[in-house]
């Protein structure tokens, strides 16, 4: 097992083997860009403690789908409902205090801080200090900020990027932003941490060892994945969803979905037919199915 594959163990307060018990639940979620539909009337849950793969071709809605569970679109139409209460107006910022996380496509780390203090951005939640005195260094004590670095510091040493901490962002390869804002994600221990493309630019050996890293938090976090690496959502999730043109068209375990005609039609048709072994997307990443 790589670096990537420790998974982040819960310290201090809370109880170690506290299972999970937050479940996502989209319904009716309807969106529209300038008259065009991108989700019609699509429904997700996402399970407490389940690996939730949600996949489809470009431009199928996943990202949009996302958002919505990130308050960064707002439906026309849907509800939807965390741990048992509607989430009415969800805005980003008010994410980490309900305990969800979320890496968006791409990095979208802060390039004008350090790599240490965009993931103390992310510890937050645990910190007393405000969020500007986290920031700038100005703690109401000195213990918390130093609890904050050292929560900081432990889950970048957790996706083996200790060693870049006082890095710029910008100055960094992509897969090591991306491991950085993996650890941005987790410090704040979240209960439901929302992934979009995770493995976009990573290798195999990365994407592995993120695989197992995303299998071992289902223990203790609900994870909903957006992928197109499919041989990635078919080894981790629990269950999958596939949107073809904003539209679901097909739900269940990763060998029902495998197995439905209209997903093989949709989407995985060309994997399909090039056969069991492993080959090469247009992405550079590689499929199997
Ligand atoms: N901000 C936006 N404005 C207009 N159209 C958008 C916007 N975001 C997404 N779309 C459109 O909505 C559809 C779904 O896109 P998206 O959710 O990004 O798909 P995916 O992530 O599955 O590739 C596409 O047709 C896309 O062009
Ligand atoms: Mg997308």
């Amino acid at each position: 097992m790589g670096p990537l594959a420790q998974p982040l163990r819960h310290s201090g307060s809370q109880p170690p083997d506290d299972a999970p018990t937050s479940r996502l639940e989209m319904s009716g979620i309807n969106v529209a860009f300038g008259g065009v539909a991108a989700l019609t009337d699509v429904s997700l849950t996402v399970e407490p403690g389940q690996v939730h793969g949600l996949i489809g071709p470009n431009g199928a809605g996943k990202t949009t789908l996302f958002n919505v569970a990130c308050g960064l679109v707002r439906p026309s139409a849907g509800r939807i409902t965390w741990r048992g209460q509607e989430l009415r107006r969800l805005k980003p910022a008010q994410l980490t205090g309900l305990g969800i996380a979320r890496t968006l496509q791409g990095v979208g780390l802060f390039p004008l801080m350090t790599v240490l203090e965009n993931v103390m951005v992310g510890a937050h939640r645990h910190a007393k200090a405000g969020f500007f005195s986290a920031l700038f260094a100005l703690p109401t004590s000195d213990k918390d900020e130093h609890r904050l670095r050292e929560r900081a510091m432990h889950a970048l040493t957790e996706l083996d990027a200790e060693q870049y901490a006082g890095r710029y962002p910008g100055s960094l390869p992509y897969p090591v932003q991306k491991r950085v804002a993996l650890a941005r994600a987790l410090v704040a221990e979240p209960d439901l941490l929302l992934l979009d493309e995770p493995a976009s630019g990573l290798s195999e050996e990365e994407m592995h060892e993120l695989g197992d890293l995303v299998r071992s938090l289902s223990g203790q976090m609900s994870v909903l994945l957006v992928e197109h690496h499919m041989d990635l959502v078919m080894r981790v999730c629990d269950r999958i969803t596939v949107l073809d043109s904003g539209i679901q068209i097909a739900a269940g375990t990763p060998a029902e979905v495998q197995a439905d005609p209209a997903v093989t039609e949709a989407y995985l048709g060309d994997e399909v037919e090039a056969g069991p072994t492993t080959a090469s997307t247009p992405e550079g990443g590689a499929t199997r199915v």
